[in-house]
C-alpha cells in the first residue's frame, strides 16, 4: 500500500493492544501522515465499561508514528461530545489541511453479553458511542474539509465516498 502524502485520521487509536493502534502504524509505514484521537478521560460513570485509552499512550503512539518519517497529530476525543468532535475537526484542518482516510474505529462492547441483563443506561451509552459517534465524526470532518464557499452537506453527485477514498467503520463488537 502506497499512501505517501495522504492524510489519515483514526479514532480510538491509543491502546497498544487495539486495532486502531496497529492500523495507525501501518498507515504511517505506508507513508501517510496520521492523526490519532481517543478518549483519555475514562467512562467511569457507566457501569460495565472495561477500559479506555490514555493520554500518555496517545502521545507515545504519535511519537511512534513520527519515527516512521511522517507527521502525527494526537487529539483527545469523546465521540459522544459534539464540542470535542468540532475541536478534532479544527485540529485536523489546522494540522493537515485536508483528509484522505478516515477510520471510525472508536467503539465499545460493554455491559453483559445478554440484552436481558443490560441496563438501559449502558445500552444507550453503547449506541451513542458505536452508532452516533461515527455519524458525528463523518459529518464534522466532512464539513471541515469542504471549501468555505460550499455547503458541508454532500450533493447527490458529490458523495462523501468520492471525496474520501476510504472510510472505515468497524462493526460494533
Ligand atoms: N476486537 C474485536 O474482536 C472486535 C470485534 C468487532 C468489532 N470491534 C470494534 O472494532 C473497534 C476496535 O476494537 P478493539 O478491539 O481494538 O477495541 P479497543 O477497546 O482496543 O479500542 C477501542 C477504542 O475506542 C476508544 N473509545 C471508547 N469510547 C470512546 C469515545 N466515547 N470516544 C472516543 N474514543 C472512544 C477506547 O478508548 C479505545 O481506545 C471497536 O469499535 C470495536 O467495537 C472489535
Amino acid at each position: 500500500m502506497e499512501l505517501t502524502g495522504k492524510k489519515a485520521l483514526i479514532t480510538g487509536a491509543s491502546k497498544p493492544t487495539g486495532i486502531g493502534y496497529a492500523l495507525a502504524l501501518k498507515l504511517a509505514e505506508a507513508g501517510a501522515d496520521v492523526a490519532v484521537a481517543d478518549l483519555v478521560t475514562g467512562l467511569e460513570n457507566v457501569s460495565g465499561y472495561v477500559s479506555t485509552g490514555s493520554n500518555p499512550e496517545l502521545e507515545a503512539l504519535a511519537r511512534e508514528i513520527e519515527k516512521r518519517g511522517v507527521k502525527a497529530l494526537a487529539v483527545p476525543l469523546d465521540v459522544t461530545d459534539p464540542a470535542s468532535i468540532t475541536a478534532l475537526a479544527e485540529k485536523v484542518k489546522a494540522g493537515f489541511g485536508s483528509l484522505d482516510v478516515l477510520v471510525n474505529n472508536a467503539g465499545v462492547g460493554f455491559g453483559p453479553a445478554l440484552v436481558v441483563s443490560m441496563d438501559e443506561q449502558v445500552w444507550r451509552k453503547t449506541l451513542d458511542i458505536n452508532l452516533n459517534g461515527p455519524f458525528r465524526v463523518v459529518r464534522a470532518l466532512f464539513c471541515a474539509r469542504a471549501p468555505a464557499s460550499s455547503t458541508c452537506l454532500p450533493a447527490p453527485a458529490k458523495s462523501p465516498a468520492r471525496l474520501w477514498p476510504l472510510i472505515v467503520c468497524p462493526r460494533p463488537g
